[in-house]
């Protein structure tokens, strides 16, 4: 055993820099090996799926946040179990010539009636009028949420767009409200038909997991803004993730509500636990109607409590899933269902009701490539992801830009920032703090002033990552690219994947 004390200066140096890059090529061999063990299980999928007999399904997904992927993928399973042969391709990489046979579409709607960042060349190459679907049978299943003015939007104006080119419905559009249920089973039903195999299990989401709530503290004491929290959750057995991936928590009521509930129906204490994580009626009439029932009779009315999302800022090497949570208050001052529960009413060391959504659409671009990450308050959290991933690889041509509303409070992870900073993690920081100075200055005014360099880093291959409020930021920052790469410019990084959003 060799004295480290006993070498020089520099041998302790050379020594050192030796085991980095014996343990950076070391991590390097597991990257590439890792990588070769994922293209050979996607080769591998994509045959087992091929296999069948009988007339070939293509399933189509346009996905913003990995939902949409998830159940093209649970419906190809499925099709595939029943023997039917099937081919599973984003909507990106459909051309006309597929659109022939029969076709399924799952489709999700962003933005305020918007179709997902990857369907874009689609609409644009494909979905013209004047084409010839007349060979074409297929089904669709469009993804939204009735609280947006625009109700699955672009799922409506694809199923237009077939019918009205020639195209024969093999069923009903199904539309699907905040992933219902009831309508998901109606979907598996119209594939059941298809299949003529009805006897296959009904699909569930996958279960949450028991996560622990291991540390939440207040990342903006002070701030003018809303409280947010960095919150970190330490994994049930088998979670795995990786940058740009999405954490889905299973919320539940505040206390307060669960036990006024109990009260007003003389309920044993006991029912808090089954009560907690399903919809509480308000009207004093919905209350009323559960009276004299059982804890039982009680659950079997009321439905589960909807799930909420949340872009992980860490690495599975971190030992937990780490959050930005803003504490989102409702109409009424309390806090909302899934940040409060995350920020108020959830102990530490208690358990927490999680599971992973593997979000491709925001996963890393090669560590060669340059990236740009832009982001405001909470979209921090997706960045952070890619940046301590970017680290570890090595990948140094990074720039961040970041805003919040004041230096002194909402500086999040302000050391971790300064520490890329200083030993090159980050090669160019831009930060945006709005309220520090008489007129407001956001992320889009640093873009703009930035315009030279980030045409410079568009034409090095820079890929652009967008983090954050949709409203309060991304339509800003998309604007702002608009007027300094063109529209031709932005349109075509989207179609090459090099722009790329997680925006809420
Ligand atoms: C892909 C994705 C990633 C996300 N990442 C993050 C992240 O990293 N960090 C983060 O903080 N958030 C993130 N979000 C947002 C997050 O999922 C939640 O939407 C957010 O925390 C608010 O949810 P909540 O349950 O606390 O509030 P809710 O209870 O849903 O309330 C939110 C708002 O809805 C209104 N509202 C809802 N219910 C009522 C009611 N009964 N009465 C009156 N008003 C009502 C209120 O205006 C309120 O402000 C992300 C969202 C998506 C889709
Ligand atoms: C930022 C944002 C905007 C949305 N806009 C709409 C909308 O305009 N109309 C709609 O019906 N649903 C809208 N939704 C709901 C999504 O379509 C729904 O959550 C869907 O399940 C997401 O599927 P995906 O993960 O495959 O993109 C929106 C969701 C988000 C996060």
């Amino acid at each position: 055993m060799i004295d480290p004390s006993a070498l020089s200066p520099e041998a302790r140096r050379l020594a050192a820099a030796g085991l980095v890059a014996g343990v950076y090529a070391l991590f390097c061999g597991a990257m590439a090996l890792r990588e070769a063990l994922r293209r050979r299980a996607v080769r591998q999928a994509a045959e087992a799926l091929s296999r069948g007999a009988g007339e070939p399904v293509l399933v189509a997904y346009a996905s913003q946040t990995g939902f949409a992927e998830e159940l093209a993928a649970a419906t190809a399973k499925a099709l595939s179990e029943a023997g039917t042969p099937v081919t599973l391709r984003d909507l990106s990489a459909v051309t006309a010539a597929d659109l022939a046979g029969r076709a399924l579409f799952v489709v999700s709607t962003t933005g305020e009636g918007d179709a997902p960042d990857p369907a874009r060349a689609f609409i644009r190459d494909v979905m013209k009028d004047g084409a010839d679907l007349s060979a074409l049978r297929y089904g669709v299943l469009a993804l939204g949420d009735s609280t947006y003015a625009h109700f699955c939007a672009f799922g409506r104006s694809l199923d237009a767009w077939l019918a009205r080119n020639g195209g024969q419905p093999l069923f009903d559009r199904v539309e699907v409200d905040d992933g219902d249920p009831a309508a998901l089973r109606h979907w598996q039903g119209q594939i059941a038909l298809l299949t003529g195999v009805t006897d296959a299990p009904d699909w569930s989401r996958p279960a949450y997991g028991p996560w622990t709530l291991a540390e939440r503290r207040l990342l903006n004491p002070g701030s003018p803004g809303g409280e947010a929290w960095h919150v970190r959750l330490t994994p049930a057995d088998g979670a795995s993730w990786e940058a740009g991936d999405i954490l889905e928590i299973g919320p539940r009521n505040a206390p307060a509500e669960v036990e006024a509930l109990i009260a007003a129906l003389g309920l044993p204490d006991a029912a808090a636990e089954t009560l907690s994580s399903l919809r509480l009626p308000h009207e004093p009439a919905a209350i009323e109607a559960l009276r004299g029932l059982s804890v039982e009779a009680i659950a079997e009315r009321l439905t589960a409590l909807p799930h909420r999302e949340y872009s992980i800022a860490s690495l599975p090497a971190d030992g937990g899933v780490e959050l930005i949570v803003r504490l989102m208050p409702r109409a009424g001052g309390q806090p909302g269902l899934g940040s409060g529960w995350l920020c108020r009413f959830a102990k530490v060391g208690q358990a927490i009701d999680a599971r992973v959504r593997t979000n491709r659409s925001f996963h890393a671009p090669e560590p060669e490539r340059p990236l740009i990450l832009i982001g405001s308050g909470t979209g921090l959290a997706g960045l952070r992801a890619h940046l301590k991933a970017r680290a570890v690889n090595g990948a140094n041509r990074n720039w961040l830009l970041f805003g919040e509303r004041t230096a002194a409070h909402d500086h999040f992870h302000r050391d971790e920032i300064e520490g890329w900073t200083a030993s090159g993690v980050i090669g160019r920081l831009d930060l945006a703090f709005s309220r520090d100075q008489a007129e407001r200055v956001y992320v889009q005014h640093r873009l703009h002033g930035a315009a030279d360099a980030l045409r410079q880093w568009v034409a090095d291959g820079a890929a652009l990552y967008v983090c954050g409020s949709l409203e309060g930021m991304s339509r800003d920052v998309h604007a702002a690219l608009v007027e300094v790469l063109g529209a031709d410019g932005v349109e075509r990084l989207t179609d090459e994947g090099r722009y790329r959003r997680d925006v809420y």
